[in-house]
């Protein structure tokens, strides 16, 4: 792999082959109907980080699992072909790759399954991984699909290491909040926000009200996505909301993925924390306008355009 000169960052997360089907009506219990269209392509929320991370101009460590199989195997050179680092990518000998179960309907809303397979066994040696995978990095960026024990043991790793930790707590899972004391960042999206602080999140002011339940738990820096809206932040000192930008949606699967990998890469470059969630927005907003996950995530130079061209 070529190495570009360039900030490190490191992903300890999810790898999963998505299978994606689109449908004018979601079927009811015990209905079955046709769908418009099937397609299978590479996803989970860590793997979809470290492409968009890559893509971004950062040179990426991707901590994970995959299983011995063939989904395993596209996965693997899915990203290798995104120059993405998977020398700290374990082979399960006895469990299958992660798949995503997910249907798009006709409002481009999205349902998603999740079985972790091999993302649930993940242990101590990913740990490990991200110990060693984290000592060149500026930033480590976790999510819920894979045991989140092992996502906090690193981020405490990272905590001591001085490198700024991102959590974005997704899927929806019960966890002890005293381990959000080694998370820098925050990111839920609205439904995030409010199955953790009980807060229904659709303005301004709910945001607000929610990032200060999240804040009280232990973590400085809240953002909450919002959508076509764009996101909320709140600090110990200052919050606002960046507005989203109005684009055609095609696919929002990967959308908050994207806004990680831009936030990371942002807040890595020292950028203002303004800043990075303006260029974080235009990620994921770029992201909504093509189909898949990995796919969708955007390039750096299409978010210079889009910023220069369209805001
Ligand atoms: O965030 C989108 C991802 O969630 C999909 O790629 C799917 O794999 C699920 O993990």
């Amino acid at each position: 792999m070529q190495k570009k000169q360039n900030i490190c960052i490191t992903v300890i997360g999810s790898i999963n082959m998505d299978l994606v089907g689109t449908t004018n009506q979601l079927p009811r219990a015990g209905e079955t109907l046709s769908g418009t269209s099937f397609k299978m392509s590479p996803g989970g929320k860590g793997a979809n980080q470290a492409v968009g991370l890559s893509r971004l101009g950062a040179n990426v460590d991707l901590v994970g699992k995959i299983g011995g199989d063939i989904f395993g195997k596209e996965l693997i050179l899915n990203l290798r072909q995104n120059n993405v680092n998977v020398e700290h990518i374990e082979t399960s000998t006895n469990t299958e790759s992660g798949v995503a179960l997910i249907l798009l309907d006709i409002n481009k809303e999205n349902y998603i399954l999740v079985i972790p397979g091999s993302n649930g066994t993940c242990d101590k040696v990913q740990i490990e991984a991200a110990t060693k995978a984290m000592l060149n990095s500026k930033c480590l960026l976790m999510q819920f699909e894979i045991p989140p024990s092992i996502s906090f043991a690193a981020a405490e790793i990272a905590r001591s290491l001085g490198i700024t930790t991102i959590l974005d707590p997704s899927p929806c899972i019960n966890f002890d909040y005293s381990d959000l004391e080694s998370v820098d960042i925050i990111t839920p999206n609205q439904h995030e926000a409010e199955f953790y602080t009980g807060i229904r999140v659709i303005d301004k002011e709910s945001a607000s009200k929610a990032a200060k339940v999240l804040k009280n738990k232990g973590v400085p820096t809240v953002i909450i996505t919002l959508g076509s809206e764009g996101a909320f932040y709140s600090t110990v000192n200052s919050s606002g909301l960046i507005n989203g930008n109005k684009i055609n949606v095609v696919d929002t699967v990967g959308a908050g993925d994207a806004f990680n990998a831009g936030l990371a890469v942002a807040i890595s470059k020292e950028s203002t924390l303004e800043e990075a969630i303006k260029y974080a927005v235009a990620c994921g907003n770029l992201a909504v306008t093509k189909s898949g996950s990995q796919n969708a995530m955007p390039y750096k130079n299409d978010v210079s355009y889009f910023i220069n061209n369209t805001l």
